[in-house]
């Protein structure tokens, strides 16, 4: 995820922004720039790369620069990681300098008007249409922050934004929305950033901005409005957390802070791809058009691990509302079979890293093969992203933990766009249920965080109770059978457990030889499962006839499966199609507490890697 710094004050710029920008490589980033002044000009120095080679850069040049100034590490998500596409992003007249984290949702609208008024653009970013509105808007008012809050009225989208202009070097312009930043406090100086240990060594007096609000920092102190226009304070807080803490944003581990974000990686997944008000999807962005999935006879799904999960989730959704057959894949397997696939196939492969190597070369496969190959990826430019056809990015952001969070929870809201998409696309799926399912994804975030906030401290006292067994089964049924999977691999993968994942009819095949009163049963039975429903509480009375504890998710208040099971975990009431990533949160919590108790290394397990670029 992108990364802001900025400086005003009597210190060395240069080497403020150097050691901010440091302290926030832990997010991830492939490019990085500055911007400050030197006498009366704005200097700029970018780099594809690292922090590192931004410095040694710098140190070659011998500038001595002073603030105010503006640091930045970009994680690509419009335009490919590369020097021309990293931050700090100008104006024509080279004098607005801008850097952002975030996703401007009408940039190509903004840029094809900004274009036709003779504005010229030198990056494939969505951040540099900002610099060229704050251009227009100055030539109006002659002031930086009208201009931004001019500039920022035209905008939709998220952003926190740094601004400076080389005719006002006693100033910054600062504005958040939905995405984060904090201001830092010190005597006669003022800082910004993304994220807390970024300021850390200077000040731990800080202001969290909060969405809508837009900043003037002067040496003096910040000055905060609404976008509205009136002024207002927000408190300043101390910060007592070390620099380790304050990168995980006071979290102890980054698996539990990526679960808390997922609501967000979800919205900014949907972000200018869902209009609610029609139902319809948009996926021009992964330049998809109706004629790309035109004639298919076959999909084919790849993935490996979690991925490969959310491709079985997939699975379900294409062939109900897509009528289309479709086969998933664990890629290691896919590569060495005698797959039938023609130029009517499509295949789709999944991949967080994009660099797994058994997906890329199923990918490669499936190309030679002919088919049109789609690619589900969250790191853009990643060779998977690259080799595909078309890809469409999940937008997650970096995710740190080795096991995967809220990068599944990301593909699993791509299968949903996909699934409207394609509901739609070949009727099936009728436009009053799709504007239901739409309405049911813009309410989504705010649902998985209250379930986050409600469940966590419930699964907390519960693991207390779990985490000394040694064995787990977890059982689900139908769309929730993939995510009984993923369940037991979080368990698995960070707490040594052993946990076996089980579609829950077939139970009596065999695991049910295991069940005693030392294997606890997770078991996945909203309401809404319908005739699934039914079998599910079977298959519950067969574990607990022969003593085994269950711990059961459900609808809230289903006081008969509440009854039925040992312990009991309601969720809010959510449709079919939704319900994978609503019941997947409370496991991934289950994992965490469990893992943590057991005082295991969360977010560095045994033997495990984030990327597999070996077979
Ligand atoms: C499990 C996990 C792995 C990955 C798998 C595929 O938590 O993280 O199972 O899902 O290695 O990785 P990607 O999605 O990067 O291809």
């Amino acid at each position: 995820m992108c990364g802001i710094i900025g400086y005003l004050g009597k210190r060395p710029v240069k080497t403020v922004l150097l050691e901010g920008l440091r302290r926030l490589e832990y997010r991830g980033y492939d490019s990085a720039g500055v911007v400050f002044f030197t006498e009366n000009n704005l200097f700029v120095e970018r780099v594809k790369g690292k922090v590192l080679d931004l410095d040694e850069r710098l140190a070659n040049r011998e500038v001595r620069g002073q603030a105010p100034g503006l640091g930045h590490t970009r994680w690509a998500t419009h335009g490919e990681p590369s020097k021309e596409n990293a931050h700090p992003h100008f104006d024509c007249t080279g004098e607005v300098a801008v850097v952002h984290n975030g996703i401007i949702e009408n940039y190509h609208a903004l840029k094809q008007e900004l274009s036709a008024r003779g504005h010229r653009f030198v990056s494939e970013t969505d951040t540099e249409v900002i610099a060229h509105l704050v251009e227009e808007a100055l030539r109006e008012t002659g002031d930086l922050f009208s201009a931004v809050k001019g500039a920022l009225s035209k905008v939709k989208g998220a952003y926190a934004l740094g601004v400076i202009w080389r005719r006002d070097p006693e100033t910054i312009v600062v504005a958040r929305n939905q995405s984060p930043l904090v201001l830092g406090v010190g005597e006669n100086e003022v800082f910004l950033a993304s994220d807390v240990p970024a300021i850390l060594p200077w000040t731990r007096r800080v202001i969290f901005l909060e969405d809508g609000d837009l900043a003037i920092l002067r040496v003096e102190g910040p000055k905060i409005f609404r976008l509205t226009g009136e002024e207002i304070t927000r408190e300043v807080h101390e910060i007592a957390w070390d620099a380790s803490q304050a990168e995980k944003a006071g979290f102890p581990h980054f698996m539990l802070k990526e679960i808390y974000e997922q609501p967000e990686a979800i919205r900014d997944t949907l972000r200018g791809r869902l209009n609610p008000e029609t139902g319809e999807v948009d996926l021009s962005d992964a330049e998809l058009s109706p004629e790309f999935f035109e004639g298919l006879e076959r999909i084919f799904i790849v993935a490996c691990g979690t991925s490969y999960h959310a491709g079985l989730v997939g699975k379900y959704l294409f062939e109900k509302w897509a009528g289309i057959p479709v086969e998933v894949d664990l890629a290691s397997e896919f590569r060495y079979r005698d797959v039938l696939i023609n130029d009517r196939t499509l295949a789709i492969f999944i991949s967080q890293s994009g660099e797994t190597a058994d997906t890329l070369a199923g990918l490669r496969l499936a190309k030679e093969l002919s088919a049109r190959v789609l690619a589900i990826c969250n790191v853009l430019g990643s060779t998977i992203a690259r080799e595909a056809h078309r890809v469409i990015y999940t937008h997650a952001g970096p995710e740190i933990g080795v096991a995967s969070t809220k990068a599944f929870t990301s593909q699993l809201t791509i299968f949903l766009l996909l699934t409207l998409y394609m509901g739609r696309l070949t009727g099936r799926l009728t436009l009053e249920r799709a504007m239901e399912l739409s309405g049911e994804l813009v309410e989504l975030p705010e649902k998985v965080n209250l379930v986050i906030k409600a469940v966590h401290p419930v699964l907390k006292e519960l693991s207390e109770k779990y985490f000394r067994q040694e064995d787990f089964l977890y059982l689900g049924r139908n769309i929730l059978y993939p995510v009984a999977l993923e369940g037991a691999l979080k368990l698995k993968e960070i707490s040594y457990i052993h946990a076996e994942g089980y579609a829950a009819g077939e139970m009596k095949h065999g695991p049910i030889a295991l069940i005693e009163e030392n294997v606890p049963t997770v078991a996945l039975a909203p309401k809404e499962g319908g005739i699934t429903y039914e079998k599910m509480l079977s298959n519950i009375e067969e574990v607990r006839s022969r003593r085994g504890p269950v711990i059961g998710f459900g609808t809230e208040g289903d006081a008969h499966l509440a009854n039925l099971v040992t312990d009991f975990v309601g969720l809010p009431e959510v449709s079919w199609e939704v319900s994978p990533i609503l019941y997947t949160v409370p496991l991934q919590l289950l994992a965490y507490e469990i893992a943590v108790k057991r005082g295991c290394d969360v977010d560095q397990p045994r033997n495990l890697a984030k990327s597999v670029t070996v077979e």
